[in-house]
């Protein structure tokens, strides 16, 4: 069975009551039950982990290598500044894709930089929870299972 690892980066936890004007209201719990859904229909195996601190962002990465055949990552804030989890992105060599809930191009000009693109398969952006679903399908395509 393959196997993918979903990271959400800072202040994901607070989906649904952080800014819901712009991340809406639904919650992390209910984002990953949407992905475990669409796991369990496709036979995948799925590992999700949130965390607020980048070493251990980085670390999660490293992990990977030989483990994981995907990983699909929210690096929320970290998208903007983090060397760190795109080397990690590039030492582990594993498949990875970007998503994020908010359209970054659309927002603060500081937002319009993701560091980690370059280094990810793809990126889908803007579409609210749905960038989740969206990608974890584009991840399973790439694996060729779905
Ligand atoms: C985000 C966009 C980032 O700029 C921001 O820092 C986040 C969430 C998104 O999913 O829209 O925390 O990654």
């Amino acid at each position: 069975m393959k196997k993918i690892l979903v990271i959400h980066g800072p202040n994901l936890n607070l989906l649904g009551k952080r800014e819901p004007q712009i991340y809406g209201k639904t919650t992390l719990a209910q984002i990953n039950q949407g992905l475990e859904k669409l796991a369990r229909k496709n036979k995948v195996k799925l590992t999700i982990k949130q965390s607020n601190h980048e070493g251990e962002i980085v670390d999660l990465i490293g992990k990977t290598k030989n483990k994981y055949d995907g990983i699909l990552i929210n690096p929320a804030a970290y998208t903007h500044t983090s060397v760190a989890i795109r080397d990690a992105i590039l030492a582990a060599g594993v498949l990875t894709v970007e998503v994020h809930l908010s359209n970054i191009y659309s927002r603060e000009e500081f937002r319009h930089k993701s560091l980690i693109s370059p280094v990810a398969k793809g990126t889908i952006l803007g579409f609210g929870p749905k960038s989740y679903l969206l990608g974890l399908e584009a991840l399973l395509d790439l694996m060729n299972v779905s």
